[in-house]
Protein backbone atom coordinates (compact mmCIF):
# COMPACT_ATOMS: atom_id res chain seq x y z
CA UNK A 1 0.00 0.00 0.00
CA UNK A 2 1.49 3.60 -0.80
CA UNK A 3 2.14 6.15 2.23
CA UNK A 4 -0.74 8.25 2.18
CA UNK A 5 -0.06 12.15 2.47
CA UNK A 6 -2.02 13.35 5.58
CA UNK A 7 -3.06 16.41 3.32
CA UNK A 8 -4.80 14.05 0.43
CA UNK A 9 -6.49 11.97 3.31
CA UNK A 10 -7.84 15.37 4.95
CA UNK A 11 -8.63 16.02 1.23
CA UNK A 12 -10.52 12.74 0.37
CA UNK A 13 -12.41 13.14 3.59
CA UNK A 14 -13.28 16.42 3.73
CA UNK A 15 -12.00 16.99 7.21
CA UNK A 16 -12.34 20.62 7.86
CA UNK A 17 -10.81 22.24 10.80
CA UNK A 18 -12.44 25.12 12.80
CA UNK A 19 -9.55 27.97 13.98
CA UNK A 20 -10.21 29.96 16.77
CA UNK A 21 -11.31 33.66 15.92
CA UNK A 22 -11.72 36.89 17.10
CA UNK A 23 -14.77 39.07 16.24
CA UNK A 24 -15.55 43.01 16.76
CA UNK A 25 -19.19 43.35 16.97
CA UNK A 26 -21.43 46.25 17.71
CA UNK A 27 -24.98 46.03 19.41
CA UNK A 28 -28.23 47.01 17.29
CA UNK A 29 -29.06 49.69 20.14
CA UNK A 30 -29.95 52.73 18.02
CA UNK A 31 -31.23 50.09 14.66
CA UNK A 32 -33.56 51.35 12.26
CA UNK A 33 -33.70 52.05 8.64
CA UNK A 34 -34.00 55.51 8.11
CA UNK A 35 -32.85 56.16 4.81
CA UNK A 36 -32.49 53.52 1.79
CA UNK A 37 -28.87 53.01 0.34
CA UNK A 38 -29.23 49.97 -0.73
CA UNK A 39 -32.49 47.59 -2.48
CA UNK A 40 -33.16 45.73 0.29
CA UNK A 41 -34.28 49.02 2.74
CA UNK A 42 -37.59 50.42 2.76
CA UNK A 43 -38.09 52.87 5.54
CA UNK A 44 -41.85 53.01 5.07
CA UNK A 45 -41.30 49.35 6.98
CA UNK A 46 -41.70 48.75 10.36
CA UNK A 47 -38.27 47.40 12.68
CA UNK A 48 -38.37 45.81 15.71
CA UNK A 49 -35.25 47.04 17.70
CA UNK A 50 -35.80 44.50 20.58
CA UNK A 51 -36.01 41.84 18.66
CA UNK A 52 -32.46 42.74 16.59
CA UNK A 53 -31.01 43.13 19.86
CA UNK A 54 -32.09 39.73 20.68
CA UNK A 55 -30.85 38.10 17.17
CA UNK A 56 -27.78 40.07 17.64
CA UNK A 57 -27.36 38.86 21.11
CA UNK A 58 -27.80 34.99 20.03
CA UNK A 59 -25.32 35.39 16.99
CA UNK A 60 -22.55 36.62 19.79
CA UNK A 61 -23.32 34.07 21.81
CA UNK A 62 -22.71 31.55 18.82
CA UNK A 63 -19.60 32.71 18.35
CA UNK A 64 -18.58 32.22 21.68
CA UNK A 65 -20.17 28.86 22.05
CA UNK A 66 -17.97 28.01 19.02
CA UNK A 67 -15.11 29.24 21.27
CA UNK A 68 -14.67 32.21 19.67
CA UNK A 69 -13.72 35.36 20.98
CA UNK A 70 -16.34 38.75 20.73
CA UNK A 71 -15.20 41.98 21.28
CA UNK A 72 -17.91 44.48 21.68
CA UNK A 73 -18.07 48.46 20.62
CA UNK A 74 -20.33 50.79 22.11
CA UNK A 75 -22.96 51.85 19.57
CA UNK A 76 -23.56 55.23 18.76
CA UNK A 77 -27.16 57.41 18.65
CA UNK A 78 -28.16 58.25 15.37
CA UNK A 79 -25.72 55.66 13.19
CA UNK A 80 -28.31 53.07 13.26
CA UNK A 81 -25.85 50.50 10.51
CA UNK A 82 -23.07 50.79 12.72
CA UNK A 83 -23.94 47.32 13.89
CA UNK A 84 -22.28 46.40 10.72
CA UNK A 85 -18.78 46.09 11.99
CA UNK A 86 -17.43 44.51 8.66
CA UNK A 87 -17.66 47.70 6.86
CA UNK A 88 -15.41 49.73 9.46
CA UNK A 89 -12.28 47.67 9.40
CA UNK A 90 -9.72 45.36 7.46
CA UNK A 91 -7.17 43.29 9.52
CA UNK A 92 -4.87 41.32 8.54
CA UNK A 93 -1.52 40.59 10.91
CA UNK A 94 -2.81 43.06 13.30
CA UNK A 95 -2.39 45.76 10.52
CA UNK A 96 -5.90 47.73 10.71
CA UNK A 97 -6.74 49.62 7.88
CA UNK A 98 -10.24 51.63 8.49
CA UNK A 99 -13.37 52.67 6.35
CA UNK A 100 -14.51 55.29 4.38
CA UNK A 101 -17.97 54.95 3.76
CA UNK A 102 -19.83 55.71 0.46
CA UNK A 103 -23.06 56.96 1.95
CA UNK A 104 -22.74 60.39 3.84
CA UNK A 105 -25.15 58.37 6.67
CA UNK A 106 -22.42 56.60 7.41
CA UNK A 107 -19.22 58.32 6.78
CA UNK A 108 -19.16 58.83 11.09
CA UNK A 109 -19.13 55.29 11.60
CA UNK A 110 -15.51 54.85 10.50
CA UNK A 111 -13.86 57.15 13.08
CA UNK A 112 -15.45 55.48 15.83
CA UNK A 113 -14.36 51.97 15.10
CA UNK A 114 -10.47 53.81 14.27
CA UNK A 115 -10.74 54.84 18.16
CA UNK A 116 -11.65 51.65 18.93
CA UNK A 117 -8.69 49.93 17.61
CA UNK A 118 -6.17 52.77 19.15
CA UNK A 119 -7.89 52.58 22.50
CA UNK A 120 -7.46 48.56 21.99
CA UNK A 121 -3.46 48.85 21.55
CA UNK A 122 -3.59 48.80 17.82
CA UNK A 123 -0.37 50.80 16.59
CA UNK A 124 -0.79 50.33 13.12
CA UNK A 125 -3.88 51.59 12.37
CA UNK A 126 -4.18 53.74 8.63
CA UNK A 127 -7.14 55.03 7.03
CA UNK A 128 -7.83 55.17 3.36
CA UNK A 129 -8.14 57.67 1.17
CA UNK A 130 -10.66 56.04 -1.14
CA UNK A 131 -14.16 54.86 -0.62
CA UNK A 132 -13.82 51.64 1.18
CA UNK A 133 -15.87 49.43 3.10
CA UNK A 134 -13.43 47.07 4.29
CA UNK A 135 -14.77 43.51 5.01
CA UNK A 136 -18.46 44.43 3.05
CA UNK A 137 -16.12 44.29 -0.03
CA UNK A 138 -13.03 42.80 0.83
CA UNK A 139 -12.54 38.73 1.64
CA UNK A 140 -9.12 37.22 2.69
CA UNK A 141 -8.53 33.26 1.64
CA UNK A 142 -5.34 33.27 3.57
CA UNK A 143 -3.25 34.49 0.59
CA UNK A 144 -5.09 37.57 -0.86
CA UNK A 145 -7.74 39.88 -0.47
CA UNK A 146 -10.93 38.84 -3.04
CA UNK A 147 -11.96 42.40 -3.23
CA UNK A 148 -15.62 44.18 -5.03
CA UNK A 149 -16.24 46.97 -6.53
CA UNK A 150 -18.67 47.83 -8.79
CA UNK A 151 -21.12 49.90 -5.73
CA UNK A 152 -19.58 51.01 -2.80
CA UNK A 153 -15.65 50.25 -2.33
CA UNK A 154 -13.68 51.90 -5.58
CA UNK A 155 -11.27 50.26 -7.58
CA UNK A 156 -8.28 52.71 -6.56
CA UNK A 157 -9.05 50.80 -2.85
CA UNK A 158 -7.88 47.94 -3.78
CA UNK A 159 -4.40 49.47 -4.53
CA UNK A 160 -4.43 50.87 -1.90
CA UNK A 161 -5.58 48.22 0.56
CA UNK A 162 -2.44 45.99 -1.43
CA UNK A 163 -0.22 48.62 -0.82
CA UNK A 164 -1.14 49.24 3.13
CA UNK A 165 -1.55 45.90 4.15
CA UNK A 166 1.19 44.43 2.01
CA UNK A 167 -0.86 41.60 0.55
CA UNK A 168 -2.13 40.85 -3.21
CA UNK A 169 -5.88 42.06 -3.59
CA UNK A 170 -7.67 40.51 -6.47
CA UNK A 171 -10.19 43.18 -8.21
CA UNK A 172 -13.73 41.42 -8.70
CA UNK A 173 -16.73 43.55 -10.18
CA UNK A 174 -20.39 43.39 -8.78
CA UNK A 175 -23.57 43.24 -11.02
CA UNK A 176 -26.36 43.26 -9.50
CA UNK A 177 -27.64 45.88 -6.90
CA UNK A 178 -29.14 43.67 -4.55
CA UNK A 179 -25.58 42.13 -3.65
CA UNK A 180 -23.98 45.49 -3.57
CA UNK A 181 -21.13 44.20 -1.35
CA UNK A 182 -19.08 41.23 -1.75
CA UNK A 183 -19.97 39.85 1.40
CA UNK A 184 -23.68 39.35 -0.08
CA UNK A 185 -22.15 37.50 -3.02
CA UNK A 186 -19.21 35.19 -1.60
CA UNK A 187 -17.66 33.89 1.75
CA UNK A 188 -14.46 31.90 2.29
CA UNK A 189 -15.60 28.41 3.59
CA UNK A 190 -11.49 27.56 4.84
CA UNK A 191 -8.49 29.47 4.64
CA UNK A 192 -5.61 28.66 2.21
CA UNK A 193 -2.96 26.07 4.35
CA UNK A 194 0.60 24.81 3.55
CA UNK A 195 -1.38 21.71 1.82
CA UNK A 196 -4.80 22.62 0.93
CA UNK A 197 -5.74 26.26 -1.23
CA UNK A 198 -8.59 28.15 -0.13
CA UNK A 199 -11.98 27.10 -0.56
CA UNK A 200 -15.11 29.24 -1.18
CA UNK A 201 -18.58 29.57 -2.06
CA UNK A 202 -20.50 32.49 -3.99
CA UNK A 203 -23.34 33.33 -6.55
CA UNK A 204 -22.00 33.53 -10.01
CA UNK A 205 -24.69 35.85 -10.89
CA UNK A 206 -23.73 38.75 -8.99
CA UNK A 207 -20.18 38.81 -10.54
CA UNK A 208 -19.43 39.71 -14.34
CA UNK A 209 -18.44 37.76 -16.76
CA UNK A 210 -15.12 38.64 -16.34
CA UNK A 211 -14.84 37.98 -12.88
CA UNK A 212 -16.85 34.71 -13.36
CA UNK A 213 -14.06 33.63 -15.27
CA UNK A 214 -11.75 34.93 -13.01
CA UNK A 215 -13.13 32.96 -9.90
CA UNK A 216 -13.92 30.00 -11.66
CA UNK A 217 -10.11 29.60 -12.69
CA UNK A 218 -9.21 30.28 -9.41
CA UNK A 219 -11.50 28.35 -7.48
CA UNK A 220 -12.34 25.48 -9.29
CA UNK A 221 -14.00 23.35 -6.28
CA UNK A 222 -15.94 26.41 -4.69
CA UNK A 223 -19.33 25.96 -3.77
CA UNK A 224 -21.65 27.56 -6.06
CA UNK A 225 -24.89 28.64 -5.07
CA UNK A 226 -27.96 29.81 -6.38
CA UNK A 227 -30.56 32.62 -6.57
CA UNK A 228 -31.95 30.83 -3.46
CA UNK A 229 -28.83 30.78 -1.43
CA UNK A 230 -28.63 34.34 -2.36
CA UNK A 231 -31.70 35.64 -1.79
CA UNK A 232 -31.79 34.39 1.74
CA UNK A 233 -27.97 36.14 2.61
CA UNK A 234 -26.83 32.62 2.59
CA UNK A 235 -23.70 33.63 1.45
CA UNK A 236 -23.18 36.34 4.03
CA UNK A 237 -21.91 33.18 5.91
CA UNK A 238 -19.10 33.18 8.66
CA UNK A 239 -17.14 30.03 8.80
CA UNK A 240 -14.33 28.75 11.35
CA UNK A 241 -13.18 26.45 8.76
CA UNK A 242 -15.67 23.93 10.29
CA UNK A 243 -18.19 25.50 11.47
CA UNK A 244 -20.34 27.64 9.21
CA UNK A 245 -22.90 30.45 10.47
CA UNK A 246 -25.84 30.78 8.31
CA UNK A 247 -29.32 32.71 7.71
CA UNK A 248 -31.71 29.73 9.13
CA UNK A 249 -33.31 30.36 5.68
CA UNK A 250 -30.17 29.05 3.56
CA UNK A 251 -31.16 25.45 4.25
CA UNK A 252 -30.15 24.29 0.96
CA UNK A 253 -26.86 25.68 0.56
CA UNK A 254 -26.36 24.48 4.16
CA UNK A 255 -27.08 20.92 2.92
CA UNK A 256 -24.66 20.77 0.29
CA UNK A 257 -22.12 22.24 2.88
CA UNK A 258 -23.06 19.77 5.40
CA UNK A 259 -22.11 17.18 1.85
CA UNK A 260 -18.48 18.88 1.74
CA UNK A 261 -17.85 18.45 5.46
CA UNK A 262 -18.94 21.70 7.25
CA UNK A 263 -21.07 21.90 10.18
CA UNK A 264 -24.19 24.49 9.37
CA UNK A 265 -25.16 26.76 12.01
CA UNK A 266 -28.02 28.63 11.97
CA UNK A 267 -28.66 32.41 12.85
CA UNK A 268 -31.86 34.35 12.67
CA UNK A 269 -31.04 37.31 11.43
CA UNK A 270 -34.65 38.49 9.66
CA UNK A 271 -34.29 41.72 11.48
CA UNK A 272 -31.31 42.80 10.37
CA UNK A 273 -31.71 41.59 6.76
CA UNK A 274 -34.65 44.70 6.81
CA UNK A 275 -30.93 47.17 6.25
CA UNK A 276 -29.39 44.36 3.76
CA UNK A 277 -27.48 42.94 6.64
CA UNK A 278 -26.95 39.17 7.36
CA UNK A 279 -24.29 37.56 10.15
CA UNK A 280 -20.70 38.28 8.25
CA UNK A 281 -22.39 42.17 8.15
CA UNK A 282 -22.59 42.04 11.76
CA UNK A 283 -18.85 40.55 12.09
CA UNK A 284 -15.40 41.89 12.07
CA UNK A 285 -12.61 39.68 11.91
CA UNK A 286 -9.50 40.54 14.18
CA UNK A 287 -6.86 38.74 12.24
CA UNK A 288 -3.96 39.45 15.13
N1 LIG B 1 -27.45 49.23 5.44
C1 LIG B 1 -26.07 48.88 5.29
C2 LIG B 1 -25.52 49.47 4.02
O1 LIG B 1 -26.21 49.44 3.02
C3 LIG B 1 -25.90 47.40 5.32
C4 LIG B 1 -24.47 46.98 5.33
C5 LIG B 1 -24.30 45.50 5.31
N2 LIG B 1 -22.96 45.17 5.53
C6 LIG B 1 -22.25 44.29 4.80
N3 LIG B 1 -21.08 43.96 5.21
N4 LIG B 1 -22.72 43.83 3.67
O2 LIG B 1 -24.41 49.96 3.97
Amino acid sequence: MIATEPSHTLRSMNLRVPLTRRYLMCPPRYFAVDYAINPWMDPSQPVDVGRAMAQWTELRDTYRRLGHTVEEIEPQPGLPDMVFAANSGTVIDGRVLGARFRAKERVPEADHYRRWFLEHGYRDVVMPSRINEAEGDFAWTGRMILAGTGFRTDPEAHAEAQEILGVPVLSLRLVDPRYYHLDTALFVLSEATESRPAHIAYYPEAFSAGSRRVLARLFPDAVLADAADAECFGLNGVSDGRNVVLPVEATGLADRLAGQGYEPVFADISELRKAGGGPKCCTLEIRK
